[in-house]
């Protein structure tokens, strides 16, 4: 028998590594990658450091804190901090990593991917800024695991526990983040704005993830709505058998309940907190829309911002250029990254960026690293509140969109998911289309010269705080009126390849502006399935989730 442990090399992709459950049950398997994280924690290493540990509540969390500490220990590391059963939603982990100054932090969540023993776990590390741990570091994470000392913490109780010279800290970490809320927001507008408007009703479905806790304090006990105004605010560690992702497809029980019960204003985030959904009886806040709505009222109704003013606003390059607008109109820089949050935690470092956004329901900004559900529901409230303020007849989420759009125009924007497609049929689609961008796309018309293609590349960005380049982050197809389609292929998806395309055409005609998405979109995804030719590459002929 070998002396050495077999090294398990283990790759995290963009947010961390995410598997099956049933692979980090295998012998060793979280142990190595665990080490892996100690291994290549940034200077000066995990010896004496404060790390803090949580997760989305999902199967095996509870399991996986206990290896981090042993593990962790015997790396030197001098307390650990951990949400109470093991309970952290991923912004309230950002949140506690830059209030009490520690080294990093290990998140235990696959986001929105489905939990229980049969379906995922993943592990992620995230740097002292709070934000997710850059490529340098990620790709350092490499390594076998050690002799382990055996612990075990106690981590139902809140309170500190010592080991020699080490300690566990178990905290609750609802009350952390709430207490964050109410610095952020104005909280006594809200209420006064709920006791003015009794008939407002309100629908937050916590997706049986992590956020349940937090939208009970906040929602709840803090804002005093009614008890119905909160649904799976359980977590379970199973999910409950869904899918914790909010988008009109996966969070199908909080839209049919929106619509039956004809709710002012429906709300949700996913498994981990870091996604969120705003939707009414008559109007769905596209993400892209979300993020340019709340950076429009940001300084005039929201204490943080009052504060601070808006350094900068930024997107992700699929995300519609709504933002770019509203950046025009407050005289501000708009940046374009590519997709993963952790493009925009330089920026923010840097004092360049307060809001932003990504069409994949993310949104927040420069109060953590990480994107922020619960934040953008209440920044959604609080816009309602002052709105309303000296308004008797409710103005509501389809008003304020139609507000918006008299204002700045719309930019209509819809994405399509082809979720595991074959991946050879995928690379070879994507690849095909590449090198058609770099080869005679632009300059072809469609629909006679509705539609001219004035240029076409793959997106690359190079950060412009520490000059990284980024290269191959998706392709564009821009047409002379500034309408786009982009497509790439997810980062995130965990079996076969999901080809996402985006589509995005402004339009200002006042008689254009409510218009459904879909037909508005129509001409420009006729024209990309005979760009992409996406049904011949890879036999689909309908997309499995439309946002
Ligand atoms: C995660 C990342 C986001 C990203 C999203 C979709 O939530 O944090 O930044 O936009 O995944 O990524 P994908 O590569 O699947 O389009
Ligand atoms: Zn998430």
């Amino acid at each position: 028998m070998s002396r050495k442990r077999k090294k398990a090399r283990i790759k995290p992709g963009t947010s961390g590594l995410r598997k099956k459950v049933r692979v980090f049950l295998k012998p060793n398997y979280t142990e190595n990658f665990v080490q892996a994280i100690f291994d290549a924690m940034p200077a000066p290493g995990p010896k004496d450091s404060v790390v803090v540990v949580g997760g989305d509540g999902r199967y095996y969390v509870k399991e996986a804190v206990q290896i981090i500490i042993k593990i962790g220990f015997a790396n030197g590391v001098k307390k650990f901090i951990v949400g109470q059963n093991g309970i952290f939603s991923t912004p309230a982990v950002s949140n506690v990593i830059r209030k009490s100054k520690a080294d990093g932090g290990i998140l235990l969540t696959a986001s929105h991917n489905p939990g229980g023993i049969d379906n995922d776990f993943g592990i992620k590390y995230n740097i002292s800024n709070g934000g997710p741990a850059p490529e340098s570091v990620t790709n350092a994470i490499f390594a076998a695991s050690k002799s382990l000392s055996q612990y075990k913490i106690d981590i139902s109780k809140i309170g500190t526990v010592n080991f020699g010279d080490h300690s566990v800290e178990v905290i609750d970490s609802i009350e952390d983040y709430f207490t964050m809320t109410k610095e952020i927001f104005d909280m006594d507008l809200i209420k006064s704005f709920i006791k003015s408007h009794p008939e407002f009703t309100l629908l937050f479905d916590g997706l049986n993830g992590v956020t349940g806790p937090y939208g009970k304090r906040i929602f709840i006990d803090e804002l005093g709505l009614p008890a119905n105004s909160i649904d799976q605010c359980v977590p379970l560690e199973d999910f409950g058998g869904e899918h914790p992702d909010p988008n009109l497809t996966y969070a199908h029980k909080l839209v049919s309940n929106v619509h039956s019960k004809q709710i002012d204003f429906g709300a949700a985030s996913d498994g981990d907190g870091d996604r969120n959904m705003i939707i009414s009886k008559d109007w769905f806040v596209n993400p892209t829309d979300s993020v340019a709505v709340i950076a429009d009222y940001a300084k005039l109704a929201i204490p943080y911002f009052k504060k601070s003013g808006i350094k900068g606003l930024a997107r992700s390059m699929p995300t519609s250029a709504a933002i770019d607008r509203v950046a025009h109109q407050h005289g501000v820089s708009v940046y374009e990254v590519p997709t993963g949050w952790k493009f925009f935690g330089n920026l923010m470092d840097a004092g360049k960026l307060s809001i932003c956004g990504e069409e994949s329901f993310g949104t927040g900004s420069d109060h953590i690293r990480e994107k922020d559900g619960i934040w953008a529901v209440v920044a959604w409230l609080n816009i309602i509140a002052y709105v309303n303020k000296d308004s008797p007849k409710l103005i509501g989420i389809k008003d304020i969109m139609n507000t918006f759009f008299e204002k700045y125009g719309r930019n209509y924007f819809s994405r399509y998911d082809y979720e595991e497609v074959d991946s050879d049929a995928a690379n070879r689609m994507y690849s095909d289309l590449k090198a058609l961008c770099y080869g005679g796309l632009v300059g072809q018309s469609f629909l006679g010269d509705k539609f001219v293609i004035a240029s076409a590349d793959d997106f690359e960005y190079t950060d412009p705080i520490d000059h990284s380049v980024s290269k191959n982050q998706g392709l564009r197809i821009v047409f002379d009126d500034g309408s786009r389609i982009v497509v790439r292929l997810s980062g995130t998806g965990s079996s076969g390849a999901t080809i996402r395309i985006y589509y995005e055409m402004y339009e200002n005609r006042p008689e254009h502006l409510m218009m459904d998405t879909q037909t508005a979109l129509k001409p420009l995804i006729d024209i990309a399935l005979q760009i992409t030719k996406l049904e011949e590459y890879t036999g689909r002929k309908e997309p499995t989730v439309i946002t």
